[in-house]
């Protein structure tokens, strides 16, 4: 994957900027992950805690690598933090996706347009092909957000993930790069 350059940064939507994780990113991450809402769900929440952790621990470690980019998301008329993302490289130009936002703010569009900025910057600022995303077989919320931004049902997982203790079946979902962004 190619590195994200620092000056791409923040990536804005209509209503959210984008931003490398940082260390101090790490208390608002904290509050957020103790949200019982967020608890049984895929845990990208503890990747963008522990990584706000070691940012803050050691300023030398970074937030975006050839293998891993780590993001916040935050409100623009707010300014405050409201969540995590990252893409997670499964290949030279392939990389997993995850999300979350603190539960007050869901079911206002949010998601849904944090999945599209996802796909902008895994397919137009770090040149990939293939986005892929697992998503709990209960988690409707997610899947329609990643539906919007262009994300296509392909299997069935079977006891993919285990969280407390219980097995998670999940939707493995793919987006690939439409043909005209392909520049590079
Ligand atoms: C997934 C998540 C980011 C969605 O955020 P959000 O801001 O609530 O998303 P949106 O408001 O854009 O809503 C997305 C869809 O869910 C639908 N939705 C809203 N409330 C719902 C509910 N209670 N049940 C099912 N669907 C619901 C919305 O209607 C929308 O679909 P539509 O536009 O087709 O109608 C958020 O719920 C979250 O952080 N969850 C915990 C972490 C997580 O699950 N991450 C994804 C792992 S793959």
């Amino acid at each position: 994957m190619k590195l994200l350059k620092s000056e791409a940064m923040p990536f804005a939507t209509d209503r959210l900027l984008i931003r490398l994780l940082r260390g101090d990113d790490h208390l608002a991450l904290e509050r957020i992950s103790s949200e019982k809402k967020l608890a049984g769900l895929i845990p990208a929440r503890n990747r963008a805690l522990a990584t706000a952790t070691k940012l803050a621990r050691n300023p030398k470690s970074l937030a975006a690598t050839e293998t891993a980019v780590e993001l916040a998301v935050i409100l623009k008329r707010s300014g405050k933090l409201i969540g995590a993302c990252d893409l997670s490289a499964t290949g030279q130009t392939g990389a997993d996706v995850g999300y979350m936002l603190s539960s007050r703010h869901w079911g206002y569009g949010y998601g849904s347009e944090l999945a599209v900025a996802l796909t902008d910057i895994g397919f137009s600022l770090l040149g990939l092909r293939t986005l892929t995303a697992f998503v709990a077989v209960d988690n409707e919320r997610s899947r329609r957000a990643l539906h919007k931004a262009g994300f296509l049902w392909q299997a069935l997982a079977r006891r993919h993930s285990r969280i407390a203790g219980r097995w998670l079946d999940c939707h493995y979902l793919i987006a690939r790069k439409p043909h005209r962004l392909r520049s590079n």
